[in-house]
């Protein structure tokens, strides 16, 4: 089985997209190539996609979809004659609640339907923008998980229904979460970490420009 894992994220390797595929091949005996949208010509890896048996997209949420690097990528595939080939696709995204991701997720297994792909599903994982921010401590549950995630697909050629399940929870937040998250401490807390990062990027005294006003 010959696979060709995707970075669809407009930071390459030095995002969270980067640090997904890295921890799903920790999983893997034989590590799998990859290929970065942001290096590459779109009508070229089109092309370089055929030489596989599967492809796994890796990208991350951009405004409820998908990041405009994928979208040019997916423009220059064409059907296929018969059902050879298998995609699968990894979201990570910054908001908690997996369901944020679900119209993208409907629109990624409509397209490899449409383009005759078997379609091995969708792994979504929300509460993932601080991954490479934040001492890699505090993601030691996901990294696990996205270990065994590359395990179980060296094994069967596709995702472990029951972590795709466990990655994807929360799909909502319960009331109690909500009220938890919108309180005054975790509000403050937040805050602090954001204007550190504006502050890092020296964009702190712009952070209420409207510029499309
Ligand atoms: C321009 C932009 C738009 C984003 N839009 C969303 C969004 O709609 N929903 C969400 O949950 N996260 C959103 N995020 C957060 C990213 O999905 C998250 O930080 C992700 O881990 C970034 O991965 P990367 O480092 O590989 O780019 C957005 C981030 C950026 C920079």
């Amino acid at each position: 089985m010959k696979t060709l894992m995707l970075n669809g994220s407009p930071r390459a390797d030095h995002g969270n997209t980067q640090l997904f595929i890295d921890h799903f091949q920790s999983g893997l005996t034989t590590p799998l190539p990859v290929r970065y949208l942001l290096r590459e010509n779109p009508t070229t890896l089109a092309l370089a996609m055929k030489e596989y048996d599967t492809i796994l997209l890796v990208m991350p949420l951009y405004i409820h979809a998908m990041p405009g690097l994928v979208m040019k990528l997916f423009e220059e595939l064409k059907p296929q004659s018969s059902h050879h080939q298998k995609i699968g696709f990894i979201v990570q995204a910054g908001f908690i609640e997996s369901a944020t991701a679900r119209y993208l997720e409907n629109y990624l297994s409509a397209l490899a339907h449409r383009l005759n792909y078997t379609y091995l599903g969708t792994v979504i994982k929300g509460d993932a923008a601080a991954c490479s921010i934040l001492p890699h401590f505090f993601f030691g549950r996901l990294f696990k998980q996205l270990k065994a995630l590359g395990v179980a697909y060296e094994k069967t050629g596709s995702f472990d229904p029951l972590l795709v399940k466990k990655l994807g929870n929360p799909v909502y937040l319960s009331k109690f979460q909500v009220r938890l998250l919108e309180s005054r401490l975790v509000s403050r807390l937040n805050q602090v970490g954001w204007n550190w990062i504006l502050k890092r990027n020296g964009c702190f005294e712009n952070r209420y420009d409207r510029p499309f006003l």
